[in-house]
């Protein structure tokens, strides 16, 4: 194959991989964006392989045969709540590829390059391997935190920043020395004993972080894949590589840090652990005050008098899986002629996009779905708020109590409409671990058991 056509159909691919990000940042491009990522990739494969391969075409087709069955396996068996932990195993692939393509490029003898191209070429394998194994380790930990072989409490080493700091230390003297190191034999072993170190931060890391900031980490190891990715398409040489390693890289990062903005946190005090351990139980000024609970038959009088209905969906609503049962009364509602919109908090559930994903899923308009910024200023002519399982995101404390750990989060002010009914199983906090002064509100009805359970039972009603 004449470089000039591989030079294009990369070109098309990595335009295609453009295209791919762009779509996925709206739900109606969405599947079009996953379509032309499927398509770049088809491009980028087969060029790579009718390009560079000369022999083994066997295994190839053996290996990406049984790699695509399990893809296609997990995929159909996947649920939507545990996307989380499949992204971080997929990251810790990409890791594990970046670890060996390093230490195959340093001591495949084809491979001799001299001076300063010598000396980049080990920098690229040193930077690719480090970056790839401590993705690799701190992707499993996730994954295990995640899926609950390991626990979700950090482990909290005593001087553990310092402990990071002299392994940070370590890989880079140990660099230097790979650099120069004039011995083949001598630079291997460097080379090995910085991945060893590399796989124990990875592990030492991710394992100091607690079970529910695993997102962000997941986001931020995302980001170190691309980074491993382009690193490795540095040292082979491989320009499609680096671009689509340098939009992962980059695109993780951003997505990591809108994550932190919108939960009002350091990108740096995620990472440093200990945040997000409280799950259940609740921290901050108690809250005094009355809970008025609300009943299913009341409750269905009470929508049927209203004119304008919003739905604020969060966590519980994942963990219930109570969207088909949200969609059905929204449906219900838009027939009676009552105005129902959805009010979407960013970081509602524990991933990005979590709740559109599961509203799409059960079939619920895109144009009846909107933003906190786009719906906020609404609420004061709203009749009804609907808070399926949502806590920390509706808390008016992070605008109230300035030593809330959650102050200054934006939230939605669902209390500012008319009546606010909200749906959870007890009193117990959310995400943040804070006391929610929404659920003792003169206009807020609580409404306690599982959210599909409930609204099952509201539909049946309506
Ligand atoms: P949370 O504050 O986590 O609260 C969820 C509530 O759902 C809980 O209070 C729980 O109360 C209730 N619940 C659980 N199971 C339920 C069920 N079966 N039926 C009814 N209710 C149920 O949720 P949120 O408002 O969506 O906030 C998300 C939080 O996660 C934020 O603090 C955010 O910063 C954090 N976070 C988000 C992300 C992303 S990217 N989305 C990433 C990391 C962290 P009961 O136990 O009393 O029922």
């Amino acid at each position: 194959m004449s470089s000039s056509l591989i030079t294009v159909a990369y070109l098309a691919s990595a335009v295609l991989f453009i295209l791919a990000l762009g779509g996925l940042s709206t739900n109606d491009t969405a599947r079009r964006g996953n379509l032309f990522g499927m398509i770049g990739m088809v491009i980028a494969v087969g060029v790579t392989i009718a390009a560079f391969v000369t022999r083994h075409f066997e295994w190839l087709i053996a290996i990406m045969i049984g790699g695509g069955v399990i893809g296609f396996v997990l995929s159909r068996r996947v649920q939507m709540t545990q996307m989380p932990e499949l992204v971080a195993i997929l990251h810790s692939l990409v890791g594990l590829a970046a670890v060996l393509i390093g230490i195959a490029s340093f001591l495949d003898a084809t491979i001799q390059y001299t001076g300063v191209e010598k000396s980049i070429h080990e920098i690229e394998i040193f930077i690719g391997v480090g970056i790839g194994a401590m993705t690799f380790t701190g992707s499993i930990i996730a994954y295990g935190k995640l899926s609950g072989f390991i626990g979700g409490q950090p482990m909290l080493l005593p001087a553990r920043h310092w402990l990071n700091l002299a392994l940070l230390v370590a890989v880079v003297v140990i660099g230097v020395k790979f650099v120069g190191a004039a011995d083949h034999q001598q630079a291997t072993l460097l080379l090995l004993a910085m991945t060893a170190l590399a796989l124990l931060f990875g592990i030492h890391m991710v394992a100091a972080i607690g079970g529910a900031d695993m997102p962000v980490v997941i986001s931020m190891l995302n980001s170190y894949s691309g980074w491993a990715a382009a690193a490795t398409g540095f040292m082979l040489s491989n320009d499609l590589l680096i671009v689509t390693g340098a939009l992962v890289g980059s695109s993780g990062a951003i997505l990591s840090y809108i994550m932190c903005r919108a939960m009002n946190r350091h990108f740096l005090s995620v990472i440093a652990g200990g945040f997000g351990t409280a799950s259940g139980a609740s921290s901050g000024p108690a809250i005094e005050g009355e809970v008025q609970t609300i009943d299913i038959a009341a409750m269905a009088q009470l929508l049927n008098n209203a004119k304008d209905v919003m739905i604020v969906p969060g966590y519980g609503m994942a963990t219930a899986q109570a969207q088909h049962a949200v969609a059905d009364i929204s449906r219900t509602l838009l027939k009676k002629g009552i105005k129902v919109r959805f009010g979407i908090h960013p970081v509602a559930g524990r991933m990005p996009g979590h709740m559109n994903v599961l509203l799409a899923e059960a079939k619920v308009a895109y144009d009846i779905v909107f933003e906190m910024d786009e719906i906020n200023k609404d609420f004061p002519n709203v009749d009804v708020s609907i808070v399926v399982g949502a806590n920390d995101t509706v808390n008016p404390l992070a605008q109230e109590d300035a030593a809330s750990p959650i102050a200054g989060m934006p939230v939605l002010e669902v209390w500012k409409g008319q009546t606010t009914v909200v749906l959870k199983r007890g009193m117990a906090a959310g995400y943040a671990g804070v006391d929610n002064p929404l659920f003792v509100k003169e206009n807020t009805r609580m409404l306690f058991g599982d959210a599909r359970e409930s609204l099952e039972a509201l539909s049946q009603a309506l």
